[in-house]
């Protein structure tokens, strides 16, 4: 129907530098930024969207989570069709994670607006509060709380390290709306993210239509054990919790070498008290995320490693005391829309792969609600959480291009035909 419309990539990229300014991180050859959710800077980037929000002269509502909808009417009333992300990032946060994906959503906004086109539906531009995780878990937190997969209050109460609490901070950037929770159930919903990984450039191809999510278990695991001298403790007296934090590292690697195939396990956290050179460490702090797409080897693996964790205690005389953190099992998208994100790539001549996903996405609350999918473009040598994560210029533009149809499609495209 109608000419094919192309995004303003030139846009999008200068609306991606201008973000990526706030909190920014320039090192090792990269230019990323640090956004951790509900900081002053995670604030200064939710201000400078909502800015932008309102310039395109959308209605913006924030709701009790922090999460931020922005929606430009259809001809009718009713579910939007939603296309979201998230702007919070990790400390060595990219770019792109995230931000891509609303930032392309008003790129479209922007596009339809200057061409006057008229969408039945009305299309909706979200960014949701605390994606990563890092600083408050789970991740996903503000599209859980929006889809109902995760308890407002439970997730108010959250608390940060220093024993913030999520709705503490929230209040104090400002915020903590009062839009209700359960009332927007999108006709559908669109991603366009960054895959993070390194399938699409190894394969040559540019457009990931993405089957799923996989699953994801996060675990943290505090030790305690006896400080002691370390030059006058025999080895035979030892309770070291250093030690027992790095045997539970050198066990996630080794399960997951045993296991094989799509079985992932990472330590990204330890953390010895007192920490000093000459003290044996008396407590620990490690975690670990496991993912599989299978959910049945995923269970495995977590069975597997709480009992060498055990193993591990006894045989060093320290207590562990596990906690899950993050538990979500493998999430599978709509075919019908898998399908219509290989049917738009390849009618604009874009190579098209289908693939799972390895990180995980806002999208995957959505999914057991409503038509999902996402759009991913490759990552430059699979990077990402890295400040060097580069996705070209190109790959943008037609990832861009391939969410616009997508949603065309969805929101159903009215006037001028
Ligand atoms: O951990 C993840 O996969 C996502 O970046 N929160
Ligand atoms: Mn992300
Ligand atoms: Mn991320």
């Amino acid at each position: 129907m109608g000419d094919t419309i192309t995004m303003n990539g030139g846009r999008l990229l200068a609306r991606l530098d201008e973000l990526a300014r706030i909190g920014r991180i320039d090192a090792d050859g990269g230019h990323g930024a640090c956004r951790i959710a509900l900081t002053d800077d995670d604030r200064r980037g939710r201000d400078l969207v909502v800015a932008w929000m309102r310039a395109l002269a959308l209605d913006v509502t924030v709701d009790r989570i922090g999460n931020v909808v922005a929606t430009r009417a259809g001809i009718e009333e009713g579910a939007p069709v939603m296309i979201g992300s998230h702007i919070d990032t990790v400390a060595s946060g990219g770019r792109y994670d995230g931000n891509l994906g609303v930032l392309a959503g008003l790129e479209l906004i922007e596009t339809l607006n200057e061409r006057s086109i008229e969408t039945r539906r009305p299309i909706a531009v979200a960014f949701f509060t605390n994606e990563e995780g890092v600083r408050f878990t789970p991740d996903m937190m503000g599209s859980g709380v929006h889809q109902g997969a995760l308890a407002l209050d439970d997730m108010l109460a959250a608390q940060d390290a220093d024993g913030v609490t999520l709705g503490d901070a929230l209040e104090r950037i400002g915020y903590a709306g009062d839009e209700p929770l359960g009332a927007l159930h999108p006709h559908s919903y669109v991603e366009l993210h960054i895959e993070q990984g390194p399938v699409l450039e190894e394969a040559g191809v540019t457009i990931g239509a993405v089957e799923g999510v996989q699953g994801i278990s996060w675990t943290e695991h505090v030790v305690t054990g006896v400080s002691n001298h370390a030059g006058t403790t025999p080895m035979r007296l030892r309770h070291d919790a250093g030690f027992a934090a790095s045997a539970i590292a050198v066990e996630a690697r080794r399960l997951a070498q045993r296991i094989g195939g799509a079985q992932v396990a990472t330590v990204g956290a330890i953390e010895l008290f007192p920490n000093l050179i000459n003290v044996i460490a008396n407590r620990a702090r490690v975690t670990v995320d496991l993912r599989n797409t299978d959910a049945q080897l995923l269970r495995e693996a977590e069975l597997e490693l709480a009992a060498t964790v055990q193993e591990i205690a006894d045989a060093e005389g320290v207590r562990i005391a596990s906690k899950s953190l993050v538990r979500l099992d493998p999430v599978a998208f709509d075919d019908g829309m898998i399908a219509l994100v290989e049917t738009k790539a390849r009618a604009r001549d874009h190579s098209v792969l289908r693939m799972p996903s390895g990180a995980g996405h806002d999208a995957q609350m959505f999914a057991p609600n409503c038509p999902t999918a996402m759009v991913f473009v490759p990552s430059q040598n699979g990077v990402s959480h890295n400040v060097r994560e580069l996705t070209s210029p190109e790959h943008i533009q037609a990832g861009a291009d391939v969410l616009l149809d997508v949603v065309l499609a969805r929101a159903e495209r009215v006037r001028p035909s």
